[in-house]
């Protein structure tokens, strides 16, 4: 068997190895490392994949996201709301950019943001709600849509984990995870559905305006060379990265397909098992992560059991934000975060990636379950 991966970057590349080696010496060649032809490429690829009018790339993720809030003149003190139970980078701009995060629970099915705590949480100073599509499938974007739409709120969509997946309204219209609010953020981290072999990221959006102004922002605030209008940052995708991700995009839904036929692989050998929940799809799921809750089980032993036979596992989220040092504060109850809280301690994922074998997925899912049944 080969040796299991949480994500198996070194078997994806591969298949797509004198492609991107290719494209990557031809960056070489044409020294056009910042900018260059493929960045633009890219750039129009991926706004054709979305059906979205700008994608603008940049260094990673994290700046996406704030580089967005920049974009959207959020001020110090006014109030962001986000989900408690996520990777930090989100709350992480908020405050750095002397914002109001205000955290709320999350949904115990989907893990996404609760719909009914969203509501509550908003007040006068309330300027932006922004859903995390967690590990691969759409926050309820009705719903929030509908919410923002009451207040007069902005929505930032950050989809570093569910590029590709599709979201079908209540009237029937699909579009693309990342493509619904008024702005949104990816990351192409390595182990992303569209990694690149770096650092790289993108602000998505359909408002020609919020895009003019973002081009600026992440261009040191030019919009003409030397001319400084408002305060920028320097944050862009290089080329050769571009070069990588313009050979992966065209292999997106293929991978995706490959993810979600591992998970249905997974589901069905946990179908019979009482004490472990498999992931729940309210929508399309595009499984950046195939995360289970176990119940009775001891979360941590079973890690522990699996890291013995060689099966890599990761707990995403070990700790809810709310509770992070950095992001601590007194205008926060326990009792606000009931599920966060209990999900922290059930919550295992397993290894998901494209090129998960029947074999592997055999021993993985064998390996859960004799531990469970213990
Ligand atoms: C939900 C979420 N938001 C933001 C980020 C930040 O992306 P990056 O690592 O590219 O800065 C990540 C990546 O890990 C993420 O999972």
């Amino acid at each position: 068997m080969k040796k299991i991966q949480m994500v198996d970057l070194k078997g994806q590349y591969a298949k797509i190895k004198e492609e991107v080696n290719a494209s990557i010496l031809n960056v070489l060649d044409s020294t056009a490392y910042i900018n260059g032809p493929e960045v633009k490429g890219f750039q129009s690829e991926l706004e054709t994949y979305l059906d979205v009018k700008h994608v603008i790339p940049c260094a990673n993720g994290t700046d996406a996201l704030q580089i967005a809030m920049m974009g959207l003149g959020l001020k110090p003190g006014d109030e962001v709301i986000t989900a408690d139970f996520t990777f930090a980078a989100t709350v992480e701009v908020i405050a750095l950019l002397n914002l109001t995060p205000v955290l709320v629970d999350v949904n115990p099915d989907d893990f996404n943001i609760d719909i009914a705590a969203i509501e509550k949480a908003i007040t006068p100073k309330t300027k932006a709600i922004v859903p995390v599509h967690l590990f691969g499938q759409c926050a309820n974007m009705d719903e929030i849509m509908k919410l923002a739409e009451k207040h007069n709120l902005f929505v930032i969509e950050d989809n570093a984990q569910a590029i590709g997946a599709d979201y079908t309204s209540a009237d029937g219209t699909t579009k693309k995870a990342g493509t619904i609010g008024h702005v949104a953020s990816t990351s192409f981290f390595p182990s992303k559905n569209l990694g690149c072999y770096g650092d790289g990221g993108a602000i998505f959006t359909n408002d020609d305006e919020l895009a003019h102004t973002i081009r600026g922002i992440v261009n040191h605030g030019m919009y003409k060379r030397y001319h400084h209008d408002v305060v920028g940052v320097n944050s862009r995708l290089d080329s050769i990265q571009a070069a990588v991700l313009r050979a992966k995009l065209k292999n997106l839904g293929k991978y995706n397909s490959a993810r979600q036929l591992a998970a249905s692989k997974y589901d069905k050998a946990f179908s019979a098992i009482d004490c472990i929940t498999t992931p729940v799809r309210s929508g399309d799921h595009v499984f950046h992560q195939y995360t289970l809750k176990v119940n009775g089980v001891d979360r941590d032993a079973l890690a522990q059991f699996l890291n013995e036979n060689e099966i890599p596992c990761g707990v995403y989220y070990p700790i809810p934000l709310h509770s992070q040092k950095a992001y601590v504060d007194a205008r926060y109850n326990e009792e606000d975060f009931p599920v966060t809280n209990q999900l922290i301690k059930e919550v295992i994922s397993l290894p998901m990636h494209t090129e998960l074998d029947d074999e592997q997925i055999e021993f993985i899912t064998s390996k859960v379950i004799e531990f469970v049944r213990k």
